[in-house]
């Protein structure tokens, strides 16, 4: 088998914490493997403006509101990040997160998804937010969660 090493990374970010730290943690690995890095957050549509095939409506139909919160968070992602010397895009996504997280990596030939323990959330009683308990079984790209 040939050595794994990580040239494609995926860091999902929702503006917390911990997914901050995740971000730092996929920064770092990125730079000393030389690897591509994928800052991606997930604009999750309110119930109303999905469409009837359950299908999320394309990023332009949801206005500027949801948007606009989610570049402040991947603004906010860059700012905290050390990303020197690290090649880096940022990207929007547009549906459920967890869904579109694992189909964002598969189609980059991620290497490695990573994501924080728990994120924005406010139910203090989850030990793992949904989102990576979500990607933890679908994910077709191996995942490093960061607590
Ligand atoms: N919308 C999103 N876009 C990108 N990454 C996300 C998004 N939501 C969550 N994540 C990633 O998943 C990690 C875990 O967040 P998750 O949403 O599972 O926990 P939570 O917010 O505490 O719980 P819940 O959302 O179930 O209330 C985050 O640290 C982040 O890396
Ligand atoms: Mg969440």
């Amino acid at each position: 088998m040939e050595p794994w090493s990580p040239n494609v990374i995926v860091a999902a970010t929702d503006g917390s914490d911990q997914s901050l730290r995740a971000a730092n943690a996929a920064a770092a690995l990125a730079r000393t493997n030389d690897a591509q890095l994928f800052i991606v957050t997930v604009v999750r549509p309110p119930e109303g403006w999905w469409g009837i095939v359950g299908a999320p409506p394309p990023a332009e139909s949801l206005g500027n509101a949801l948007a606009d919160a989610q570049r402040v968070v991947l603004e906010k992602t860059v700012q905290a990040v050390d990303l020197a010397g690290v090649r880096y895009e940022t990207i929007e996504e547009v549906g459920d997160p967890a869904n579109q997280l694992a189909a964002f990596a598969e189609s980059r030939n991620a290497d490695l998804l990573v994501i924080g323990q728990r994120g924005a959330g406010l139910v203090e009683r989850i030990m793992v937010g949904s989102v990576a308990d979500r990607l933890l079984h679908i994910a077709k790209t191996p995942v490093l969660v960061v607590p």
